[in-house]
């Protein structure tokens, strides 16, 4: 089953220099395509869009604050069964619960700066999709 996501290198991984590691993970996943990429500061109003549905957690505030706070790289990943198996590529939200060989496991200490967003549904996705490239349908 084709599916298409969003995939964000957040800043913390464009910091550390893992743009290349995280794409490459992605790249070699068999037919797994980048279809669409672009390195940017996103602005607050964007990220808020995104993160619509967590405003008012304690959180909320933090992370737009760190995903605001350098470029981050959005992408569109298109292959099959692209939707989960980012999510697992990338790991637990926490990176200290991540498995050992996800990105999270690999790379990530601290919740916030966990290096990666991947949509969690297809609904999801093409919500995303449209907020990072609105010029694409
Ligand atoms: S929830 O409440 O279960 O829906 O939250 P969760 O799916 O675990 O996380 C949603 C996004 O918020 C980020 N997050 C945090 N950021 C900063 N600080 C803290 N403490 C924190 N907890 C969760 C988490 O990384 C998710 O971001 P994305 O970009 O979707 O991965």
């Amino acid at each position: 089953m084709t599916q298409r996501t969003l995939v964000l290198i957040k800043p913390d991984g464009v910091r550390r220099g893992l743009i290349g590691e995280i794409v490459g993970r992605i790249e070699r996943k068999a037919d797994w395509r980048i279809t669409a990429m672009e390195l940017r500061t996103f602005d607050r109003e964007t990220l808020e869009l995104h993160y619509a549905e967590h405003a008012g957690k304690d959180f909320y505030g933090p992370l737009v604050e760190f995903m605001a706070s350098g470029p981050s790289v959005a992408m569109i990943v298109e292959g099959a069964r692209v939707i989960p198996g980012v999510r697992a590529l990338a790991g637990a939200t926490d990176p200290i619960a991540a498995a050992p060989g996800s990105i999270r496991g690999d790379y990530g200490v601290e919740v916030r700066e966990n290096l990666i967003h991947a949509s969690d549904s297809e609904e999801s996705a093409e919500r995303e999709v449209k907020i990072f490239f609105p010029g694409l349908v």
